[in-house]
């Protein structure tokens, strides 16, 4: 059924990511999860059909397509495996967008077609081992020297850190400044995996201006997403000239909180597209499945959860889409993007573990995607802000559309910041 929101173009979008995910990465997507393997030849393809330039406008090597079809594309993805999704989503958005929003036209022109065409993979390095959700607390320096400055520290958890190319990171200018003595910085690393990248013919460019001194370091092992290539991203005595500087000096953490509003609404279609596969398997399980000599679709407590599941799902469509929708119009919408990602990631957990509940014994096994799409879900409400931190970014919104002017908190009403207020 076609939903309010989407044009016929968004469904055969929808559509041919759909015949994509079923042909060529649910084949493949159990052994890459066993093995933490990054898909070099799926993420390839997926390179090669757009899908790592959605939003981006064509101009700058992009599909151009809304801010839906990105979600969507998220979306279906996820239903078939998350660690495809998370790739095209921290790519698209942390990796390539803040280059997009923030860079000068050099720096879109230099660094954008080759991430928006899908010839390298992009990541965005905030996170370290002292900032988590406290992201102010960076302790990377950004040291002024002549002709640039000098970056000294690491990041943790970050997406692409191995295999991709093209980074912006946060680093300290100003450390009297707080917040606002954060910058950001685009830097390169050649992939740590030249020979595949060769086999494959994607993942590498010989022209990009490589950064002495910036490197991936540790590989996590991780519990989901493990197809998904997180290491540490190292920096040392990295000379970053001014023209990699990404905007004014001050505007990093900013600009990054910006960055992070847009990608809730990717992990909020991520966790959907996981509440909405975990689902297709249990009523399918329900419908075949006979105990005490019927199906087990037939007991009404299945049917009650999942109508549960169903109801859940609908409503992290309806909160998802809209944040989408108000980005797409240019109107306000970090509240509604917290809020898709707090109620979506948690939904996924849900979703995940009653499947798994319904499925029984199998359930807990590899004969079923649902022990796979539960670990994945978990880091749902972990990445890209905690739980807790979209319930403090919602609940400032909040006191902001309650008291107005009078509100004292800390979530700027000036310039492009977000609000609450005026939304629909
Ligand atoms: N847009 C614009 N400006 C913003 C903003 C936003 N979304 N959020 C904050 N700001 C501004 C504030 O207005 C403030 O400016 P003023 O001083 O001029 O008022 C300044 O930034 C500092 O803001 P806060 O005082 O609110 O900062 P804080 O220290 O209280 O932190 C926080 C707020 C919401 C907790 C923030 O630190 C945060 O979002 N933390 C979570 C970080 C996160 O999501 N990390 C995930 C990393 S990526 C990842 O995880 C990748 C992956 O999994 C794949």
């Amino acid at each position: 059924m076609m939903h309010p929101y989407m044009t016929p173009e968004h469904v055969s979008l929808r559509e041919r990511v759909r015949e994509f995910a079923l042909e060529a990465i649910v084949p493949v997507a159990r052994d890459l999860d066993e093995r933490a393997q990054f898909p070099w030849d799926t993420v390839k393809a997926l390179g090669e059909m757009g899908l790592l330039g959605i939003p981006v406008p064509r101009e700058l090597g992009g599909m151009g397509l809304d801010e839906l079809s990105y979600t969507l594309v998220v979306e279906e993805l996820a239903k078939y495996d998350a660690s495809h999704a998370i790739t095209v989503s921290a790519h698209t958005n942390l990796g390539t967008s803040p280059i997009v929003m923030f860079g000068t036209e050099e720096q879109k022109r230099r660094f954008v077609p080759p991430l928006a065409s899908g010839e390298v993979l992009g990541g965005f390095g905030l996170t370290e081992p002292g900032a988590g959700s406290d992201a102010s607390a960076t302790r990377t320096r950004a040291a002024k020297v002549e002709g640039g400055y000098l970056l000294n520290g690491s990041k943790i958890f970050i997406t692409h850190s191995g295999v991709g190319e093209i980074f912006t990171v946060t680093a300290v200018t100003d450390p009297e400044r707080g917040a606002h003595g954060i910058t950001s910085f685009i830097v390169c690393k050649p992939t740590v995996a030249p020979d595949r990248a060769a086999e494959v013919g994607f993942g590498h460019r010989d022209d990009l201006p490589f950064t002495e001194g910036v490197r991936s370091g540790k590989k996590e092992d991780k519990m989901g997403w493990r197809a998904s290539d997180t290491r540490e991203l190292l920096i040392e005595d990295a000379f970053v000239p001014d023209a990699q500087r990404l905007g004014d000096e001050g505007r990093g953490f900013i600009n990054f909180m910006r960055t992070l509003d847009s990608g809730r609404i990717g992990v909020a279609a991520l966790s959907l597209g996981l509440a909405e596969g975990a689902f297709e398997v249990a009523v399918r399980y329900a419908n075949e499945r006979e105990q005490f000599g019927q199906r087990i679709w037939d007991f009404q407590q299945v049917q009650f959860r999942l109508a549960d599941m169903a109801t859940d799902i609908q409503a992290g469509k309806h909160l998802t889409y809209h944040a989408a929708w108000l980005k797409e119009k240019g109107r306000p919408f970090a509240k509604e993007a917290a809020m898709a990602k707090l109620f979506c990631s948690e939904l996924a957990m849900r979703a995940t573990l009653d499947a798994i509940r319904l499925l029984g014994g199998v359930g807990y096994t590899d004969e079923y995607p649902v022990e796979r799409m539960m670990r994945d879900a978990k880091v749902c409400e972990i990445g890209e802000g905690t739980s807790e931190v979209q319930r403090l970014v919602i609940a400032r919104h909040a006191l902001m559309d309650v008291l107005g002017d009078s509100a004292t908190t800390s979530l700027s009403r000036k310039d492009e910041a977000p609000s609450g207020i005026h939304t629909i």
